[in-house]
């Protein structure tokens, strides 16, 4: 596989042309940090994140190629944002969140994760799972996604992307 500079990804989505997934950049940092602080009863880290620990991780983040976190943009404002990780033989899906509730509710949150997976797909093949603690409304969202619980545990759901398998056009 090619080397891809994954801090110039944009990702225009053609069912919903001004929704756009961008690399995050330095300058996003204070909103993933607000963002993900304002929604933490939803995520494993249940501890507020300083600005110092959000810049700890994006030092870091900056050298791992194969995770990526996307900011996602409607009409070029900023709403939300996903990440997708490879680890060792699969992708691990964090940190979805819509930061702005003004774009909620409409799918576009939706199109732009469908989008990601496409992208992550095509980068590397292979499965894409996450973990969603039990008593978060987003484990319905995410079945609307595609994604089947294979796993139950204490506090979370494991959960496995399913790919619908292609329509085949008749002759
Ligand atoms: C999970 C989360 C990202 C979903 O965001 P959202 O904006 O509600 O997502 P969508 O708009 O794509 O889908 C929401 C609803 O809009 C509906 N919808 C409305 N118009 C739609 C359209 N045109 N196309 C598709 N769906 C549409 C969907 O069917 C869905 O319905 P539901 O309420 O029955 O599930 C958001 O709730 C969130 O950030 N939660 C807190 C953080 C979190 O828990 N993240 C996951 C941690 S593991």
């Amino acid at each position: 596989m090619n080397a891809f500079d994954k801090s110039t990804i944009h990702i225009v989505i053609p069912a919903v042309p001004a929704l756009v997934l961008r690399s995050a950049g330095q300058s996003d940092l204070e909103f993933l940090r607000q963002w993900k602080n304002e929604q933490k009863q939803f995520f494993f880290h249940q501890e507020e994140i300083t600005q110092e620990q959000q810049l700890n991780w994006y030092e870091s983040f900056i050298e791992r190629p194969y995770d990526l976190m996307l900011m996602v943009e409607f009409e070029h404002r900023l709403f939300g944002c996903m990440g997708i990780r490879w680890q060792e033989n699969h992708w691990d899906i964090y940190n979805v969140i819509l930061g702005l509730q003004e774009f909620g509710g409409r799918g576009l949150m939706g199109h732009a994760f469908a989008a990601m997976l496409d992208f992550a797909g095509s980068l590397k093949a292979g499965p894409i799972s996450l973990q969603v603690l039990k008593h978060n409304p987003a484990v319905k969202w995410y079945l609307k996604q595609g994604f089947e619980i294979t796993e139950t545990h204490d506090s979370f759901f494991f959960m496995i992307f399913q790919p619908q398998p292609t329509k085949r056009a008749c002759p």
